[in-house]
C-alpha cells in the first residue's frame, strides 16, 4: 500500500471536504481545566496544528494577550482569521505554515491532536522543535493518545514510549491517565506537562 503523504495538500483537502472528525467543536475539558488555572495572562502561548483554534478562542475570551496559532492548511487558517478577526494581529497571531519551520519563543505550547497527526518518523523532530521553541522553564502541555490505532493518522502510542521520547530533553512534570476525557476518548488519553529545564552551570 502506498504511504500517505501528510502534507499541506492532504490536510487542506480534509478541511475542504469537512472531514474533520478530530474536531471537538470546543476546547477539550482537560485543557480547559489546565488553562483555567494559569495565573499570568500575558505569557506567550503557541497552539501548533491548531485546526479551528478552539483553544485560542477560549484563551482570548478569557483575557490572554499573546496567543499564536499555526496550521499548515490554508482553509483552516482563513477560517480562523474570520472567526477571530477582532483579535487578529493584536492578542492573536495567526500563521499559515509548517510548525517545523517556525522560529520564535513561547512560554507555553499546547498539544491537542497535533502530535498524533504527524508521521511517527517525525516524533524526535517534534520533541526537538518543541524544545527549541520554548523559553527556559517553558512548558509543553496537553493530551496524547494512550492507545494504538490501525493505520493513521491518528497515530497512537503509549506512556512508556512518550516518557522515553521526551525525558531525554524535558523534565516530565506530569504524564498521567486523563480522568476527564470526552466519552469517545475515555481511557485512551494521557494528560502531560513537560518543562524545559534551565541548563545547569
Ligand atoms: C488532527 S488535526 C487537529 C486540529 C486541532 N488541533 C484539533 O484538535 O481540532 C491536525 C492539524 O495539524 C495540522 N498540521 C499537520 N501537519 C502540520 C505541520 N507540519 N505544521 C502545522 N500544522 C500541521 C493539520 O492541518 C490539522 O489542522
Amino acid at each position: 500500500m502506498q504511504k500517505l503523504v501528510l502534507d499541506k495538500e492532504y490536510w487542506n483537502s480534509k478541511y475542504e471536504r469537512q472531514q474533520i472528525g478530530w474536531d471537538l467543536g470546543t476546547v477539550s475539558i482537560p485543557l480547559k481545566e489546565y488553562l483555567f488555572q494559569l495565573a499570568d495572562k500575558n505569557i506567550a502561548i503557541l497552539i501548533p496544528g491548531c485546526g479551528n483554534a478552539h483553544e485560542a478562542e477560549f484563551l482570548l475570551q478569557h483575557g490572554f494577550t499573546n496567543v499564536t496559532v499555526i496550521d499548515i492548511a490554508p482553509i483552516a487558517v482563513e477560517a480562523i482569521k474570520i472567526k477571530l478577526k477582532e483579535y487578529d494581529n493584536k492578542e492573536l497571531h495567526v500563521i499559515c505554515g509548517d510548525f517545523f519551520e517556525l522560529n520564535a519563543v513561547f512560554d507555553l505550547i499546547i498539544e491537542q491532536t497535533f502530535f498524533c497527526a504527524l508521521d511517527p518518523l517525525l516524533r524526535k523532530a517534534y520533541r526537538d522543535k518543541m524544545f527549541d521553541l520554548l523559553s527556559q522553564e517553558g512548558k509543553l502541555a496537553g493530551l496524547l493518545f494512550n492507545r494504538i490505532f490501525e493505520g493513521g493518522p491518528p497515530f497512537g502510542g503509549s506512556r512508556e514510549e512518550y516518557l522515553q521520547l521526551f525525558s531525554s530533553k524535558f523534565t516530565v512534570k506530569l504524564m498521567e491517565e486523563c480522568h476527564n476525557s470526552i466519552i469517545p476518548r475515555a481511557g485512551s488519553e494521557l494528560f502531560f506537562v513537560l518543562v524545559k529545564p534551565t541548563p545547569m552551570l
